[in-house]
């Protein structure tokens, strides 16, 4: 692993260009869809906190393990782990963790499509206007109408589902790289708008008491598994998305400080998200704990009563669109890096098989929420059972397994050397990456299950 080792499937053009394709990864629906709607179910300001917390002594130190893993492997995570597990002279079942990633990013993205495609039919919508004068009644039988029909679903993540594909074909640093650039801003414009538009609502002060006054009475321990593996998932941690992006990071580049500025943004966005959508929950007598469809059920109120509202409404669901493109790419990153190295396919052959199997899947979800809805396992439709799975399963075990590997399996050496950090910085890292982080996620899973 020299200076000279650089990934087959080329690299990022520079820091920044790393930095707007995590954070591009890491922004999207989890932010503006998830967040907002898992909170409502879990009373707020106590979950938000749990979910700050994860964020700060979990998540940060695993996306500096995950880049740096990426970085040294240089290849997709299964290679990646192979290779790191010879380094270090171990058993070589940890390339296990890079198949665990790659079927969770399957599965993930499944249901993913499936949501993008709401947002891209509310794109059409807004363009309409649609939501022109709404009520919360109507706007609500607008989004029960879209999720009824098996057609409207399936069309709309075939579509998004190509879209994904057609990117991804293109490799690193092709048109996403650019379009992000610009995205990222604009996404973050129109969330301040929403927010000055909650400000006018008279809820605005219930809705930031919702989110920020935290009552612990309102959480168990699903709820803190539920915090928990959000941080992972918005973080896009624990399934090798980030590192099979740092695996095309060029050398020299400091791994922390990236992780903490792709955090900080997406924190910061997925808060605005919430501080915008409370107070037109609470303004319009709707339920916190509506569900998957809070955010289509209440900004389009929004949309409808503010002037100019067709364009905003029009720009939000664009950007929206945008955001969860740049994150289904690197859902599928890691499957694709792999049928290259591993089956000789090209990119395009390798697009398309992956594309595939997601897409078949996403059908499956897509039909939980109208024809195929009775079909239940542990009382959840198709659509819960993924998102239960692979959020507060798959990806909280797999950034575990990245702890362990990056702290205990590695050597001292290595991780030093590929993140260049100041001694006593690196000790903060190994510290957490060691002992804090697994016992975390190790203590949720047993509470979970009742153990303490
Ligand atoms: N982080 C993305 C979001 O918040 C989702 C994601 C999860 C992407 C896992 C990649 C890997 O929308």
């Amino acid at each position: 692993m020299t200076d000279t080792t650089k990934s087959i499937h080329g690299e990022w053009s520079s820091r920044f260009a790393f930095i707007l394709a995590a954070t591009g990864s890491a922004v999207g629906l989890g932010n503006i869809w998830k967040f907002p709607y898992i909170t409502g179910e879990n009373g707020g300001g106590a979950f938000v906190l749990v979910y700050l917390l994860c964020v700060l002594a979990i998540g940060i130190p695993i996306m500096i393990a995950e880049i740096m893993m990426g970085r040294r492997g240089r290849q997709s995570p299964i290679n990646t782990m192979t290779t790191l597990a010879e380094e270090a002279q171990v058993d070589s079942r940890w390339h296990y963790l890079g198949w665990m990633g790659v079927a969770a990013g399957f599965l993930i993205l499944s249901y993913y499509s499936v949501v993008a495609g709401w947002a891209l039919s509310y794109v059409v919508k807004a363009f309409f206007g649609g939501f022109s004068g709404g009520d919360a009644e109507e706007i609500k039988s607008l989004f029960d109408g879209l999720v009824a029909s098996p057609v409207q679903l399936v069309f709309w993540h075939s579509v998004f589902m190509l879209a994904t594909m057609m990117i991804v074909r293109r490799g690193v640093s092709g048109g996403l790289e650019k379009a992000v650039r610009f995205l990222m801003p604009a996404l973050f414009v129109i969330l301040l708008l929403l927010v000055g538009y909650a400000m006018t609502t008279g809820f605005y002060q219930q809705g930031l008491d919702f989110m920020f006054e935290a009552d612990f009475s309102e959480i168990d321990a699903n709820a803190i598994l539920t915090a928990m593996g959000h941080a992972f998932f918005t973080l896009s941690l624990g399934m090798g998305a980030i590192m099979v992006y740092g695996s095309y990071l060029p050398r020299h580049i400091s791994i922390a400080k990236t992780a903490i500025y792709i955090a900080g943004a997406d924190t910061i966005v997925a808060l605005l998200a919430g501080i915008a959508i409370f107070p037109i929950v609470f303004a319009n007598g709707l339920e916190p704990g509506a569900g998957p469809g809070l955010i289509f059920q209440t900004l389009p109120i929004a949309f409808g009563n503010m002037s100019g509202g067709w364009l905003f409404g029009f720009l939000f669901f664009v950007l929206l669109v945008f955001a969860a493109l740049s994150s289904s790419i690197s859902l599928i990153e890691p499957a694709v890096a792999w049928l290259v190295e591993n089956k000789g396919m090209d990119r395009h052959s390798a697009c398309i098989w992956s594309g595939l199997v997601t897409w078949l899947l996403g059908v499956a979800v897509a039909f939980s929420f109208n024809i195929w809805s009775d079909i239940t396992l542990f009382d959840k439709s198709i659509f819960d059972l993924l998102d239960y799975l692979t959020a507060n399963l798959m990806l909280p075990l797999g950034g575990l397994c990245i702890a362990l590997f990056a702290g205990w399996m590695m050597k001292r050496q290595h991780t030093l050397q590929e993140l260049e950090m100041p001694e006593q910085q690196y000790g903060v890292w190994k510290f957490l990456i060691c002992y804090i982080a697994p016992a975390a996620v190790f203590l949720v899973f047993l509470h979970v299950v009742g153990i303490i």
